[in-house]
């Protein structure tokens, strides 16, 4: 790309050219999010690619999200700017394998959480989000059996929510499972006025000390709505851009990773968007997330479900 071309302008020209919408995660750089037309948790992100009118969805986050996109409309293009930005949790859970670990629990109703492959969705009865995922599963009878997948932090969080003895597939963000339940307590004791925040991708001990446990739109709002003016806050850094400038005069700590050499934890994958990739992306219309209709056709069953219980 020329120096001489203003790459912000440049998407802002091509969007409208386009018909083009730009859904961007909370998880991107402050300098995406703020380009972004639509910012969100995973569960918004869906409803908004749900009712969007635009000929071209520009997904800024990673790559099942905008798989999410393309499922709820398989008529339009769907583009993301790097195919690269996979997520950890999305591929701990292979097709051939999860299939097998279903077979092996027969009676059992499979409950996705959202950051999974298209291919597990197939495979699912219901899709969750961080955001509704109680909700959906006290919404199965008490004596159903389920399995949670894949990430087995939330699983467990879920099954002490709600009492339930859920089977967990084996994954786990590579982020959120990389907190310092040492580094934080320390860090708790040298900010006694800090309440400390987390999501609950989080391993159980740190979910055991948090005072709030919350979806990212959930950890957003709640910051808002508390008097404390400091926050320790454990979920993946980008988050922070929003609540700074939701409460300018609050304090906002990322959590210490157990990885000494980094402050706090990003996720490497997120942070593959760049400006200049979707100007490209934009430009070119590519890489674009293409599905087969038979894919597109079982794994929307399960998001549409999750859709209408939350
Ligand atoms: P939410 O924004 O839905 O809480 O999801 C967090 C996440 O890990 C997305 O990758
Ligand atoms: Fe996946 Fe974790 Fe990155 Fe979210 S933060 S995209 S769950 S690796």
């Amino acid at each position: 790309v020329s120096p001489q071309v203003n790459l912000v302008e440049e998407i802002q020209r091509l969007k409208r050219e386009k018909n083009a919408v730009i859904l961007g995660h909370f998880y991107i750089t402050p300098e995406l999010q703020d380009i972004s037309d639509f910012l969100g948790d995973s569960l918004a992100l869906a409803r908004k690619a749900q009712e969007t009118d635009a000929d071209v969805i520009v997904f800024l986050g990673v790559h099942f999200m905008a798989e999410t996109a393309k499922i709820l409309n398989p008529d339009k293009k769907v583009i993301i700017p790097d195919l690269k930005a996979g997520c950890s949790l999305a591929e701990s859970a292979p097709k051939e394998a999860f299939a097998k670990f279903k077979a092996e629990h027969p009676d059992h109703k499979v409950i996705s959480y959202i950051n999974c492959t298209a291919d597990i969705k197939t495979l699912s009865d219901v899709i969750v989000t961080s955001s509704n995922a109680k909700k959906i599963v006290d919404s199965f009878p008490e004596d159903a059996k389920l399995i949670f997948a894949p990430d087995k932090n939330l699983g467990n969080y879920l099954n002490s929510q709600t009492g339930r003895d859920m089977v967990l597939w084996d994954g786990a963000c590579m982020v959120h499972e990389k907190y310092s339940l040492e580094r934080i307590l320390e860090l708790m004791d040298e900010n006694p006025d800090a309440e400390f925040i987390a999501h609950p991708e989080c391993e159980k001990p740190v979910l055991m000390v948090a005072k709030y446990v919350g979806s990212t739109t959930a950890l957003l709002n709640y910051v808002q709505q508390h008097e404390a003016k400091k926050f320790i806050v454990a979920t993946e850094s980008g988050i922070l851009h929003q609540m700074q400038k939701a409460c300018p005069d609050k304090v906002f700590i990322p959590a210490p990773s157990i990885d000494s050499t980094c402050g706090c934890n990003d996720c490497t994958y997120m942070k593959l968007n760049t400006v200049q990739k979707l100007y490209l992306a934009l430009k070119h219309e590519r890489p674009e997330i293409n599905l087969d209709a038979d894919t597109i056709e079982k794994a929307k069953a399960p998001i549409l479900r999750m859709l209408e219980l939350s």
